[in-house]
């Protein structure tokens, strides 16, 4: 209730922060500027706010009384964003409320299932994470982008229980999630059998597959943000026996998806539109195949309020002469760096996927983007907690699961 508030306040203060856009274009983001400006005032003491309190703080539950500072670790400072866009109106501040919490489907709760604890190796296997964690720094970081998607994949389909790593089997499972259509380039899968060969040498048949995951996609999330989202992650899930292709383009949120679907989909999962809006942000690392986006978002679809310049060096960077695939960096200023200039492409129209536009179009949404977008520190907080609160979507426990032998396959029933 208490964050809701806090919400509520900051889409208050966002409402009224409307003409900060044009202060905003002094400095642009991209606080890599050597001489950074001072952080915009905030909560900001003019305000004719129609709560007569004034805005709490955000997060409310932060450790840190003091106000949220504007900062960023990108090295490469990025020129001054165009902001507000010209070539599209602003999006309206939000005007009902309470806000987004979606009201159907009634979410399941998350916590209602099996608990799950921080340290939940530290007896069982210790060193477990620890473990993860290195397998996880010695990857690229076109793996380590890898890394969160896939743990995102997981959970959004069967629950965070490994199913996504199953391999096809010809007698028992043809057809598992990994052949499902939105798998394009799922990579990691090697950090995680790597690491699950260690663990299993170490402490044989302790540590999940689904454990392994969330590690490495909390690991992957801290080195790609250069150590700033910073969160522990509960663990004690048990690994599926089912994983199905077809249960893959029901549950995950397609590039195409609108707002109505980008919510209806996460709340699916017991996650509200405010986690929804922070895990977008992983869409500011990795790459994505041209198919995933050129139809609806490049010439000579029209339908698309893309910025044409991005558009044409989109093109430009999809064509190839063999017909191959090519892939682009989702967030072109910062590839490798998961940071909030993904809210900042969001609001310059320099994003590859409708989903990614999508967060403009609607008040609530768009609120929670300039909010990211202008507190990186709030918005890497909130980050960590979805992930946290994604890692407990639909949860296996001994009776429904199994702590996989490997992780690509179900352990082979005992015949003894
Ligand atoms: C699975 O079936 C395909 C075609 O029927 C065959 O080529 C392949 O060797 C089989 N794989 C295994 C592991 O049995
Ligand atoms: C996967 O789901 C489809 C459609 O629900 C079903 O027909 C099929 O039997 C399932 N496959 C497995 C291996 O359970
Ligand atoms: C993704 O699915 C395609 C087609 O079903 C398959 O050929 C490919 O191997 C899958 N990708 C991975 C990483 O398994
Ligand atoms: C991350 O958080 C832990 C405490 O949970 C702390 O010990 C560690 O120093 C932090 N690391 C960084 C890079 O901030
Ligand atoms: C988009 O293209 C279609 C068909 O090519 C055309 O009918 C329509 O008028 C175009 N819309 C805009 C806004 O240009
Ligand atoms: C297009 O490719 C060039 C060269 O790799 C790169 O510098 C640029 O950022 C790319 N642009 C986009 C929008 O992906």
């Amino acid at each position: 209730m208490a964050a809701k508030l806090a919400v509520l306040g900051t889409l208050v203060v966002l409402a009224l922060l409307g003409p900060v856009s044009s202060q905003q274009a002094g400095y642009g983001y991209g606080g890599g500027s050597p001489t950074p400006t001072p952080p915009p005032a905030y909560p900001p003491t003019t305000s004719p706010s129609p709560t007569p309190s004034p805005p709490p703080a955000y997060p409310p539950t932060s450790s840190t009384p003091s106000p949220p500072t504007y900062s960023s670790p990108s090295p490469a400072p990025p020129p001054p964003a165009a902001y507000p866009p010209t070539t599209s109106p602003t999006p309206s501040p939000p005007t009902t409320y309470p806000p987004p919490t979606p009201a159907s489907p009634p979410p399941p709760s998350p916590a209602s299932g099996p608990a799950l604890s921080v340290g939940y190796y530290n007896d069982k296997c210790p060193g477990a994470e620890a473990l993860v964690r290195e397998a996880v720094r010695a990857a690229d970081a076109g793996i380590k982008a890898g890394l969160v998607r896939l743990f995102f994949h997981d959970c959004f389909v069967q629950g965070c229980d490994a199913s996504v790593l199953l391999k096809p089997d010809n007698d028992t499972n043809p057809q598992p999630e990994i052949l499902g259509i939105p798998n394009l380039s799922l990579r990691g899968l090697d950090v995680i059998d790597a690491a699950k060969k260690a663990l299993e040498e170490k402490c044989p048949g302790v540590v999940s597959c689904a454990d392994i995951v969330a590690f490495a996609g909390r690991d992957a999330s801290f080195f790609l943000s250069g150590g700033a989202i910073n969160f522990t992650m509960p663990a004690g899930r048990y690994d599926g026996k089912v994983s199905n292709a077809s249960d893959t383009l029901p549950n995950l949120p397609p590039p195409f998806a609108d707002v109505a679907q980008l919510k209806a989909m996460f709340a699916a999962k017991g996650l509200d539109t405010i986690d929804m809006v922070a895990l977008s942000g992983a869409h500011s690392i990795g790459r994505s195949h041209c198919s995933s986006f050129s139809r609806d978002r490049l010439p000579p679809s029209n339908t698309s309020d893309m910025n044409p310049a991005f558009a044409t060096q989109l093109k430009a960077n999809c064509t190839s002469p063999s017909g191959a695939d090519n892939t682009v960096a989702q967030d072109y200023r910062t590839p490798d760096q998961l940071d909030n200039q993904y809210y900042w492409d969001v609001i310059n129209h320099k994003v590859l996927f409708a989903s990614d536009a999508a967060l403009l179009k609607s008040g609530d949404t768009a609120a929670l983007v300039y909010a990211a977008a202008l507190f990186q520190k709030e918005w890497q907080d909130r980050f960590g907690k979805a992930m946290v609160k994604m890692g407990g979507v639909e949860v296996k426990t001994a009776a429904n699961g199994e702590i996989r032998q490997m992780c690509g396959y179900v352990n082979k029933p005992y015949s003894g």
